[in-house]
């Protein structure tokens, strides 16, 4: 090979190497103190797409005020009721286009039988009310006056395009269940780490996600390195799901310490629990009523996580304040008392342990007996089988896999 054939090819590689980059340069925006990184990059070919994927649908016209009530005029509204009558039609129609745009009112209705509750779906819906009248009324600590509608996570669609259900995992050669390590783990940003973050974390029976030890001396921490991977699994899901890297949250000299933390970590705290909240008391619940195409291998229902409203993006449609201009999503829930009630226990309990790097012996030894617990949770996830996640899901590789 002559000086020249060498050079040319040389030039080539460079090119090619050179196409394979992502150009242009990303923006980087600071959220922490200077000189700490605490950055966040963005590409902005990769963010012109996630605007594109998040597009706000219109309003539905407003309805003329005033009129009988809906709970006056129907027989079978047992949610809405206080709505007038043009409030509660406008509301139908916000359904419809939300969750059923192609199937339309039958969807949820048998035929022109409104007040029939023969069809699931209008069962379903009518517990979704709830979960998003609670979302909006009880869980401001996450969602702000942002709030959701039904919209922030159906985008038009019966099944949200981004849920979870208990993952079996891999099969393997010799049988033996596998805890997720040396699989690609979709859910844990395509990592080797365990595959599925979200049946000990977001789910029944939450296991503690607090790993690192609170002494500079092993002294009753008992959490495990399995444990530790579990934690950065659902880590990863949720920086995925809200297309930011971990300095969005923590500062990564000290991922415990909640003081060099910044504020978007004590809004992730409360968005866990909130999380925890509508799958327990509103999406599980509906089991008995779901049809079988709507739950994973295992039988358990479609479940929210992060990307189920973030869908790449720090706040959800880009912080569209869509929910007020709805009256039927901003009313009080039944349990909305109980669900304060349970926030503000959890509440005390981080804020004991909440000493940075300190910490008394009283927090410790509590902190050690939740820590049994959380590792009796960690062994019950169930064993794996071979599992294909639904095609029709394909929406969740379309938006999230772009970042
Ligand atoms: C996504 C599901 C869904 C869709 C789509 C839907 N509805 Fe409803 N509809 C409900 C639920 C849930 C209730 C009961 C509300 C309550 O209990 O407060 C209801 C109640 C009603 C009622 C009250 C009936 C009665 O006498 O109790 C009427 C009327 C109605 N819907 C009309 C419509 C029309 C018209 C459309 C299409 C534009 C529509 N709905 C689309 C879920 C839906
Ligand atoms: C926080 C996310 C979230 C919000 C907000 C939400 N849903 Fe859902 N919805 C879900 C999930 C997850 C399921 C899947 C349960 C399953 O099918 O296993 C579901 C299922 C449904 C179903 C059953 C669909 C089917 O074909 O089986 C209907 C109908 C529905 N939702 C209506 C609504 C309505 C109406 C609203 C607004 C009042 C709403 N949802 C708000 C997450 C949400
Ligand atoms: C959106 C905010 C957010 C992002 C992004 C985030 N975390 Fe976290 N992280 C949290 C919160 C909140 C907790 C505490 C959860 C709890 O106690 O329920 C936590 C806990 C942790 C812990 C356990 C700390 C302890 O006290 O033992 C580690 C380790 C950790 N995160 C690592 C990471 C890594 C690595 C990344 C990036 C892949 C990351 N986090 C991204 C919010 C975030
Ligand atoms: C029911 C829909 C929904 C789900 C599910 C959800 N979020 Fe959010 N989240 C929101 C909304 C809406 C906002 C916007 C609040 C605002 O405007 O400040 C938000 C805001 C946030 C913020 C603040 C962002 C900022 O820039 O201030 C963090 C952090 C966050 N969510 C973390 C999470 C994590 C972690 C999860 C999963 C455990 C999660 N969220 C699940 C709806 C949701």
């Amino acid at each position: 090979m002559n000086g020249r054939t060498t050079l040319i090819l040389g030039l080539l590689l460079v090119s090619l190497v050179l196409a394979g980059c992502e150009a242009p340069p990303p923006h980087i925006v600071q959220n922490g103190y200077r000189g700490l990184s605490m950055q966040q990059n963005y590409n902005p070919r990769r963010l012109q797409e996630t605007i594109n994927a998040n597009v706000v649908p219109e309003t539905i016209a407003d309805a003329a005020p005033g009129g009988p009530l809906a709970k006056d005029v129907y027989n079978n509204v047992q949610v809405l009721g206080d709505l007038t009558v043009n409030e509660f039609n406008r509301t139908m129609v916000a359904l419809t286009t939300w969750v059923a745009p192609k199937e339309g009112c039958t969807y949820c209705h048998e035929g022109v039988n409104w007040e029939s509750d023969g069809v699931y779906t209008k069962l379903a819906s009518r517990r979704m009310l709830e979960m998003t009248r609670a979302t909006n009324a009880e869980w401001t600590d996450h969602i702000a006056d942002t709030g959701v509608t039904c919209y922030t996570c159906h985008r038009g669609n019966p099944v949200p395009p981004i849920t979870w259900t208990t993952d079996p995992g891999p099969k393997t050669a010799s049988g033996f269940r596998s805890t997720g390590q040396n699989a690609v783990a979709p859910d844990a940003a395509y990592t080797s780490l365990p595959f599925d973050p979200f049946t000990p974390f977001l789910g029944a029976d939450p296991a503690e996600i607090q790993v690192v030890g609170h002494t500079p001396l092993p002294e009753g921490n008992r959490q495990s390195i399995k444990q530790t991977e579990w934690t950065y699994a659902l880590m990863m899901h949720m920086s995925k799901s809200l297309g930011v890297n971990c300095t969005f949250c923590h500062n990564s000299r000290s991922f415990m310490s909640w003081d060099q933390s910044t504020p978007k970590r004590t809004t992730a705290w409360y968005a866990i629990r909130h999380v925890r909240d509508m799958n327990n008391s509103y999406v599980t619940p509906l089991t008995d009523i779901l049809p079988d195409s709507r739950k994973g291998p295992l039988g358990d229902v479609f479940k929210i996580n992060c990307a189920t409203c973030h869908h790449g993006v720090y706040k959800p449609l880009f912080g569209a304040p869509m929910a007020k201009d709805y009256p039927a999503l901003m009313g009080q829930s039944a349990s909305a008392e109980d669900q304060d009630d349970a926030a503000a226990t959890e509440d005390e309990s981080v804020l004991a342990e909440d000493d940075g790097l300190g910490g008394d012996e009283v927090v410790a030894e509590e902190a050690a007996g939740d820590e049994e617990v959380a590792q009796a949770d960690m062994e019950s996830v169930p064993a794996p089988i071979r599992y294909q996640p639904l095609s029709e899901d394909s929406a969740d590789d379309e938006i999230i896999d772009a970042l």
